[in-house]
């Protein structure tokens, strides 16, 4: 694949990405809040689907893209920024989150991922807040090339108080860490976008 062009000035589309199959899953519900935050200018697209990716393969990589790879890579190819809300399993990346970024991160040079610029955030009913599964992700984003934004971090603890029964983030404190969070990804990718090519 070609390096993906430089993101045209304009609205700034967001690919988000939640890391949890789960119907009610905290991490979506987190992304859904976030397309309601977003600054104007800015447009969250949810890609959502995660569970029609198959185990990454680098044999059925080789015969070919399936469909909904290429449609993931067209979602992050068609956005000027990423959006991550991850979950935390057993202290790391859920699987399903690490597998699409796997595929997306196909071919190394010049992959979707390289040269995007992602916010991380993330949440879990425990007191941690899925820290570790998003230090992973800025690991793994540092093999990518995917400039990954520093601050706002976001770390959702004790989800279940923040959200409610509809999936609706009710938490004044969080819903304003979540529209500045976007507001700092707006800024900065029009900062990345404005210099120079290396
Ligand atoms: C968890 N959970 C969890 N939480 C956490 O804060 N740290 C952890 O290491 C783990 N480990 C873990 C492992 C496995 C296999 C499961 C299924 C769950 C709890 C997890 O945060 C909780 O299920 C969230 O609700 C998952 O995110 P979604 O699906 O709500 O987005």
């Amino acid at each position: 694949m070609e390096t993906p062009p430089r993101a045209p000035d304009g609205p700034l589309v967001v690919c988000g990405i939640a890391g949890s199959l789960r119907e009610k899953s905290y991490n979506r519900a987190l992304l859904r809040a976030a397309r309601e935050l977003a600054p104007e200018g800015m447009e969250v697209r949810i890609f959502e689907r995660l569970a029609e990716l198959p185990l990454f393969n680098q044999d059925v990589e080789a015969a070919g893209d399936p469909e909904p790879v290429q449609a993931l890579k067209r979602a992050i190819a068609a956005a000027g920024a990423l959006l991550i809300a991850t979950p935390e399993y057993n202290h790391g990346v859920p699987g399903v989150l690490k597998n699409a970024l796997d595929w997306a991160s196909r071919p190394p040079r010049g992959s979707v991922l390289a040269g995007k610029p992602a916010a991380i955030f993330g949440a879990s009913p425990g007191v941690t807040g899925t820290a570790r599964a998003q230090s992973q992700l800025r690991q793994a984003f540092v093999f990518t090339q995917t400039p990954a934004l520093l601050q706002p971090e976001i770390l959702v603890y004790r989800a279940h108080e923040k959200f409610d029964a509809d999936g609706r983030l009710t938490d004044e404190k969080t819903r304003e860490f979540v529209g500045r969070l976007l507001r700092e990804l707006a800024d900065w990718t029009r900062r990345l976008r404005q210099a120079p090519a290396p």
